[in-house]
């Protein structure tokens, strides 16, 4: 029998949470029986989608997010010692896992080889974020060279992402980011506008950067900014649903969005909702193509690392504020 440390839910979320929100607890995990293993918490995902799903669990359960560890106690010769793993444990310093028991539940994968590279990776250009960009543009957005493609969320970990594979495929990329700091590092990217739409008429800025209309948008955010893209998309554009970060705060209060109907069915859009989860069959094959761009030096990536378990609750207030560019990994 071990000890870990977990990250538990002390006041139910209200709106935005604070540190108040949060309680660290102590549980005891058991030592592997057949089958199982043990595992130590590397890397710890803090994302601010995460909040959608922590603010409908009941008080006292763990936080949820990804994590990158290593095993180090196994009774499963799949997973020896030493085995780097990424899944779905939640905020936890230890976790005890059967790979057969709710396989969809854990999300468990073994990290792939980095060539040295940091295993944190798994949980942001070459994870879920990653193959999300990588999927949802593809079978979404389908873009074909020199169609106009619009990213919204555009310096999180999965927009960089998108704006960079569109730049791949031939396309102008137009990007929306919410600070200077984020805007200056899409350009860096090569993004061919950045426009920080909390300051700009989107209106003006759309018509300037996509004189003859959007073909592709990527829509991490929602809400009212996205239904304004909608009226510069081209006839049978294609829109991919895949975030909704202006509205996970709401929970159940969904506000009344202006209606995206008008737009759909004058210019024929098709707006899909995605989900990487789907992708299961794919994952892998699409790492590696993401892998291959990163050594190319056409995929980049921005890690901000906050170091210590401890800092659990801070770095993910962080990210839910929007300043950090890429992604926020706490290393324990
Ligand atoms: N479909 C899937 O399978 C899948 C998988 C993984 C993630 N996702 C989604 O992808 C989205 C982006 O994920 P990420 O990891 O790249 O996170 P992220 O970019 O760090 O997400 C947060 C960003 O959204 C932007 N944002 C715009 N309006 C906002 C608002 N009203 N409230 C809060 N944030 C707002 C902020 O950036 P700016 O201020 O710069 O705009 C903020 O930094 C999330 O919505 C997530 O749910 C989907």
């Amino acid at each position: 029998m071990m000890k870990a440390k977990t990250w538990v839910i002390a006041k139910l979320f209200d709106g935005e949470p604070t540190e108040s929100n949060f309680r660290l607890i102590e549980e005891e995990v058991p030592s592997p029986k057949q089958g199982e293993f043990v595992c130590e918490a590397l890397y710890l995902s803090v994302s601010p989608y995460e909040s959608s799903s922590s603010d409908k669990a009941p008080l006292g359960s763990a936080l949820m997010g990804h994590q990158v560890s290593r095993v180090t106690d196994t009774k499963n010769s799949e997973y020896p010692v030493g085995t780097l793993i990424q899944c779905y444990s939640g905020w936890r310093s230890r976790s005890l896992i059967n790979p057969k028991e709710n396989p969809e539940a854990l999300k468990l994968l073994k990290v792939p080889n980095l060539a040295g590279k940091e295993p944190s990776l798994a949980l942001g250009v070459m994870g879920i974020p990653g193959v999300t960009a990588y999927r949802g543009l593809l079978e979404v957005c389908e873009p074909k060279a020199g169609d106009t493609v619009l990213v919204s969320g555009a310096a999180g970990a999965v927009g960089s992402v998108v704006g960079q594979i569109a730049k791949i495929k031939g396309c102008k990329v137009i990007g929306f980011g919410g600070s200077k700091e984020k805007c200056d590092w899409l350009k860096s990217l090569g993004f061919d506008h950045v426009f920080n739409y909390k300051e700009v008429n989107l209106d003006d800025a759309l018509t300037s950067a996509a004189p003859n209309g959007v073909d592709c948008f990527f829509d991490s955010v929602g809400g009212e900014v996205s239904c304004r893209v909608l009226q510069h998309m081209n006839d049978l554009g294609r829109v991919c649903v895949s975030g909704a970060m202006s509205s996970y705060n709401y929970g159940d209060k969904q506000p009344l969005m202006p209606s995206p109907f008008h737009a759909c069915l004058y210019k024929r859009l098709k707006i899909q909702g995605f989900s990487v989860s789907s992708c299961d069959a794919r994952f892998e094959e699409s790492r590696t193509q993401i892998f291959k761009w990163m050594n190319e030096d056409k995929v980049k990536y921005k890690e901000e690392v906050q170091e210590g378990f401890e800092k659990m609750p801070k770095a993910f207030l962080t990210a839910l504020k929007g300043k950090v560019a890429g992604k926020i990994i706490v290393k324990v």
